[in-house]
């Protein structure tokens, strides 16, 4: 049976392609589940691809994949820097996490530079943008 794992974004990554295209690239997020479909396949994972712009839909869904999930890969975007509800969330699952960041975010402004994740994530990547999803499935075969 092939993995399933979460593949979790946060706020205003629904406007992925049209938002600070020089920070987060032209690519949609659907040209990005598109994408993580394809490498997942490769690798014999299965995703469950989502988007919210809600914390506590987000903090719903990584409960939903305490059943489900074997490993969640998540771009909290701005809750990253701002959510203990994400990361007491993420302590409560039991898989394997990797948290992902489209733009490198040490090289942003210092509010960026701190983030509440980390403390649970199994590893963090970013700066390599949209790319960056597919390579951080490999963390999961
Ligand atoms: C982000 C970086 C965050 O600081 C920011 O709030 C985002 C996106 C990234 O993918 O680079 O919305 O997580």
């Amino acid at each position: 049976m092939s993995k399933l794992i979460y593949v979790l974004n946060g706020p205003n990554l629904n406007l992925l392609g049209k938002r600070e295209p020089e920070i987060y690239g032209s690519e949609t997020l659907a040209d990005v589940e598109a994408r993580v479909r394809r490498k997942a396949a490769t690798l014999g994972l299965e995703i469950e691809f989502f988007q919210s712009n809600y914390e506590g839909a987000i903090v719903e869904k990584i409960h939903e994949a305490r059943e489900r999930a074997a490993g969640i890969l998540i771009n909290p975007a701005a809750y990253t820097h701002t959510s203990v509800a994400i990361l007491d969330a993420l302590n409560a699952f039991d898989g394997a996490v990797v948290e992902l960041h489209i733009s490198n975010v040490h090289q942003r402004e210092a509010f960026r530079h701190h983030s509440y994740v980390s403390a649970r994530a199994d590893a963090v990547m970013a700066g390599f943008g949209t790319l960056g999803y597919e390579l951080a499935l490999e963390h999961f075969k």
